[in-house]
């Protein structure tokens, strides 16, 4: 493959499947145990907002418990010695590409670890447990929620990851099923613009047909050999 300059990421869940955090689609997965539609809709949060706000303590929880696996190391490591810029989008709410020394994430689907006011937009750091009922710092208002995006929400940062997309010569696509949509017509807008495309998973995604490659394996694995030789050192 001839060296990209500008190379554009997006990973999903399967990048923290293997420092323990579930995905949501694979056998057991979260929704598999959980219907989406109580736990990642407002609907779902207007419903019943302490069910949700359970959930989203438990996950922020359960993330303060693990650490960045070898894949999440390695794109890290690929950001400090790429000749070029390195664009990293994550679908995923953990802040495990920030603890592995990846320099900038954007988090299309928000974080878990910051709270957001539902009145005035004002954003903090999501307390250990977060109650819907918690004043907002700014306006005092009790309108807490997890600063993530549900199903019938905008993602964010759209622009910038758009304009990614139209400059990058190699787009990476690690451990989602390619099932959500925008992130999953990254790959097409990226190669459409000019780009090659690489999937990195343990099995073919829904939208694998777009990739100029795939690899399949654990992310653990094959994206450390990725970055090894992406950087000559393989
Ligand atoms: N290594 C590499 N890939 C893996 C591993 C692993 N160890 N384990 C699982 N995978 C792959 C699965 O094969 C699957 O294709 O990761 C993917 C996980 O897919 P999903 O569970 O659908 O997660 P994701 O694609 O991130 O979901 C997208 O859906 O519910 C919303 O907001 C949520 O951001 C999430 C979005």
């Amino acid at each position: 493959m001839s060296k990209p300059d500008h190379i554009v990421i997006l990973t999903g869940a399967g990048i923290s499947a293997e420092s323990g955090l579930g995905t949501f689609r694979d056998v057991g997965g979260i929704w598999s145990r959980y219907d989406w539609r109580d736990l990642a809709t407002p609907e779902g949060f207007a419903r019943d907002p302490d069910f949700v706000l359970d959930f989203y303590n438990w996950r922020r929880e359960k993330v303060r418990a693990v650490k960045p696996n070898p894949a999440h190391l390695a794109l890290a490591r690929l950001a400090r010695h790429w000749q070029g810029p390195v664009t990293l989008i994550t679908q995923n709410v953990d802040n495990l590409h920030e603890q592995a020394g990846s320099p900038e994430v954007i988090h299309m689907h928000g974080t878990h670890l910051t709270a957001l006011c539902a009145a005035c937009g004002h954003r903090w750091p999501a307390p250990e447990v977060m109650r819907a009922t918690d004043p907002c710092p700014e306006c005092a208002r009790p309108r807490a929620r997890p600063d993530v995006v549900w199903f019938g929400e905008t993602p964010y940062h759209l622009n910038r990851i758009g304009e990614a997309l139209t400059c990058a010569g190699l787009f990476v696509s690690i451990g989602t099923s390619g099932t959500v949509y925008p992130a999953a017509g990254f790959a097409a807008a990226a190669r459409a613009a000019g780009a090659r495309t690489l999937e990195l998973n343990l099995e073919p995604s829904q939208n694998a047909t777009v990739f100029d490659e795939s690899r399949h394996g654990r992310a653990s694995e094959i994206v450390p050999e990725w970055v090894a030789e992406m950087l000559n050192e393989s």
